[in-house]
């Protein structure tokens, strides 16, 4: 069906339809399968026949998909289809890292993989659209949702939304195994005060423009079908009445001809915010920002006609969010078949391997490797006995990490599963010694006894799932008392120590602990094969190569913590009293944006940009060698940094600008290339456009945001291209 008649048809049908009927198309409700938020959640299976709803959340399985579809196509009025959307945030069924474990891969081919296989299994499931991906620029680890996102960096999470949307939608949103993406939670969400959930969020307009609204441009770019709205507000205007953003900026400058989805009683909690006095002000309000469709708020359903009667909405507002709507499910083939996704295709054995397999590359490529002191790793398999202790070596439950949709703790792998494929099982001494939050001295001294009797320890700390994610915020992101205890209790045995760290955030850890261990391993919420992802790290089968994606602060303290920040008037320098530093703590983190360490060594030779001047228009190449000086092959992962050391503006000091990966054998030198357009250097000005400045302009490029990974050169950015200027 070509445009003309779809909109011809759309037209038809918008002609035929009352009021009731157009607003149950702006109502998504939630069923029971799953909870995502407050409030009641049993299907209203009454409205779906009347047809009062236009899609549902939550509710999954081709048979009772079918059901479901089957009442709103044969028992309304009209025979509307609905679409079923659903948190696949990473993955479905077979879980792959969270987000912003998967995002440390730096590998946008990696991303586009699980984003395929998560929709192949989110179509088998019935859904059509998935609320993913989320792109927030979190850069505060008292947030639990810095889980979810590709982590603090703007260029990284646009390159995260482009891969995440194309390989979710796949093309054509009407072909079975395509799901129709929504990039989430529009906009700066990331900056809720302190890191306590919902909490309000003020940011200045150049980061707005220059940090979180590049990953959602990106999105759009990629044609994602949906956006949702955040919960928080900006400077006291909530998002989901924003019209500035949502409207002017998102749907007139950016062109996205998409649906805005609220977040679940987004609009209602209009209320709460205290800029609508009740639903029905605050269904006006959304409706003029052009938020589409309401999530479980009801706000449309019981405060449309009443905005209508008060002449604050006009049926015009009312006709194109519903042409939206009817537009999104033309494009998914409802209309052709509202079934399409009821086949219940159920995947053969070679397909639910290779999704596995999948999960275990996946999961093996995103745990990072912090410390190694004496190449204590990688440990021989099957050699020496090792004693496991901590809450999380057998935390099947808590690998699959928050939002974790229909992974199966049963068909997923902790550590000591993973262990014992590589061990004699004799020779694993397992003992818990705490619970995520409990210890005693009984606990500890089995563990103790194990550690003893062991060649080697391998103590598994962290989070369980359950602090991470949503409503997940901590005031102190650390680790909890009682895996301290057991932690001090073990290493002062003396025995070497192997310390991998669970959870869904950078962790402050103290420095005896890191000092103690000799191994440190982020391995966050691998998945449902994290016990042999993790084997495969610790025998070395896999080469760890995976980065941070957001800094580890030393210090609570020092949160927010990035890489990107202005040098200030004093920048920080230990030497000099008035510098802009603490006196309590370092400036430098515990852990840099990039860091991660491999099983060899790299060596980089010095930037070769191929001009000295980039002009207006232009895009150079920067080459940079790079030789592998140790004993087995391995990846490394080079990052650009740009600085624009003098501006109309204090700019920060390092800008992500490119990433690359290269596999090296040992002793290979290989060239990695990077290219650098001159409009990759426009930021936000004074005027608040984008302005592009003559000057110097450094490139750094290393394997992390730690300066002294670094190699530079410099170049210089011509803007006007009259060569007599
Ligand atoms: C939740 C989350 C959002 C999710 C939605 C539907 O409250 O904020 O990310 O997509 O509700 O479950």
């Amino acid at each position: 069906m070509n445009g003309t008649d779809r909109a011809a048809r759309i037209e038809a049908l918008l002609a035929e339809m009352n009021l009731d009927e157009k607003i149950g198309q702006l109502n998504m409700v939630s069923a029971d399968l799953s909870v995502s938020g407050p409030g009641r959640r049993a299907l209203p299976l009454a409205d779906i026949s009347a047809g009062l709803v236009g899609s549902v959340l939550n509710w999954w399985g081709a048979r009772d998909t079918r059901e479901i579809q089957r009442r709103a196509v044969e028992e309304t009025r009209l025979g509307i289809p609905l679409f079923f959307g659903f948190d696949v945030i990473h993955g479905q069924r077979t879980i792959f890292p969270i987000p912003l474990a998967e995002a440390g891969a730096f590998d946008t081919t990696l991303w586009e993989r699980t984003a395929r296989v998560a929709a192949q299994e989110a179509a088998e499931d019935g859904l059509h659209l998935t609320f993913a991906p989320m792109l927030d620029v979190a850069r505060d680890p008292r947030w639990g949702r810095i889980a979810e996102t590709p982590g603090e960096d703007a260029f990284l999470g646009a390159a995260f939304a482009d891969a995440k949307v194309r390989a979710f939608q796949n093309g054509d949103l009407s072909r079975n195994g395509n799901l129709a993406a929504t990039a989430k939670h529009f906009v700066a969400y990331g900056l809720v005060n302190a890191g306590r959930e919902y909490a309000q969020v003020d940011v200045s307009e150049r980061a707005l423009r220059d940090v979180y609204l590049p990953p959602f441009r990106a999105a759009v770019e990629a044609g994602a079908a949906a956006i949702m709205p955040a919960f928080t507000d900006i400077a006291g205007l909530p998002m989901h009445a924003h019209r500035e953003l949502l409207f002017s900026l998102v749907r007139e400058r950016w062109g996205f001809e998409g649906v805005f989805i609220s977040d679940y009683s987004g609009i209602a909690e209009l209320v709460n915010h205290g800029v609508a006095a009740d639903l029905v002000e605050a269904a006006a309000l959304a409706l003029k920002a052009g938020v589409d469709i309401d999530m479980m708020g009801f706000a449309y359903l019981k405060g449309l006609p009443g905005a209508l009667e008060r002449g604050l909405v006009s049926m015009a507002e009312i006709d194109v969010c519903v042409r939206r709507v009817l537009g999104l499910k033309f494009a998914l083939g409802l209309f052709d078949d509202p079934y399409r996704a009821c086949a219940g295709d159920v995947p053969d054995f070679a397909t639910r391997a290779l999704r596995r397999a999948l999960a275990r590359e996946s999961g093996a490529r995103s745990i990072v490797l912090l410390k190694n002191r004496h190449d204590i790793l990688p440990h021989d398999a099957g050699h020496g006995t090792l004693a496991v202790v901590g809450p999380l070596a057998d935390a099947r439950h808590d690998m699959l990490g928050p939002w974790c949709a229909l992974g199966d703790q049963d068909e997923s792998f902790a550590l000591l599963d993973g262990l014992y494929g590589r061990w004699p099982r004799e020779w694993i001494l397992h003992a818990p010694g705490a619970t995520i939050d409990t210890t005693d001295e009984t606990m500890i001294e089995s563990a103790c006894a194990a550690a003893r009797g062991a060649d080697c320890v391998i103590l598994c700390l962290g989070e369980s799932r359950s602090m991470s994610g949503e409503a997940g915020s901590r005031a102190d992101p650390s680790l909890p008392a009682a895996q301290l205890a057991l932690a001090k209790a073990v290493m002062a045995l003396e025995k070497p120590v192997v310390a991998i760290l669970f959870g869904g955030r950078p962790l402050i850890l103290p420095d005896w602990l890191v000092e103690a261990s000799d191994a440190l391993i982020a391995a966050w919420f691998p998945g449902s094969e994290a016990g042999h992802a993790l084997a495969d790290i610790l025998t070395g089968v896999c080469n760890p190569s995976a980065r941070l994606a957001a800094t580890w602060p030393m210090a609570a303290g020092q949160i927010p913590i990035w890489f990107g920040q202005r040098p200030t008037g004093r920048p920080a320098d230990a030497k000099e009293m008035y510098s802009s530093k603490y006196i309590d703590a370092p400036v430098e983190p515990r852990f840099a944006f990039g860091e991660g360490l491999s099983y060899t060594n790299f060596l980089l030779g010095d930037p070769q940009p191929d001009r000295a001047v980039l002009q207006r228009g232009e895009t150079m190449s920067i080459s940079v060698c790079i030789t592998n000086a140790g004993s087995r092959r391995g990846r490394q992962t080079l990052f650009l940094f740009t600085r624009d050391p003098v501006a109309s503006l204090s700019r920060p000091l390092l800008e992500l600008k490119g990433f690359r990966q290269i596999d090296l054998d040992a002793g290979e030198t290989g060239t990695v290339t990077f290219e650098l357009a001159a409009d990759d250097l426009a930021f936000t000005g004074c005027d608040l456009s984008s302005v592009l400045e003559d000057g110097c302009i450094e490139i750094h490029i290393g394997f992390s945001a730690r300066r002294t990974s670094l190699r530079s050169a410099a170049i210089e950015l011509k803007t006007s291209t009259d060569a007599t200027a």
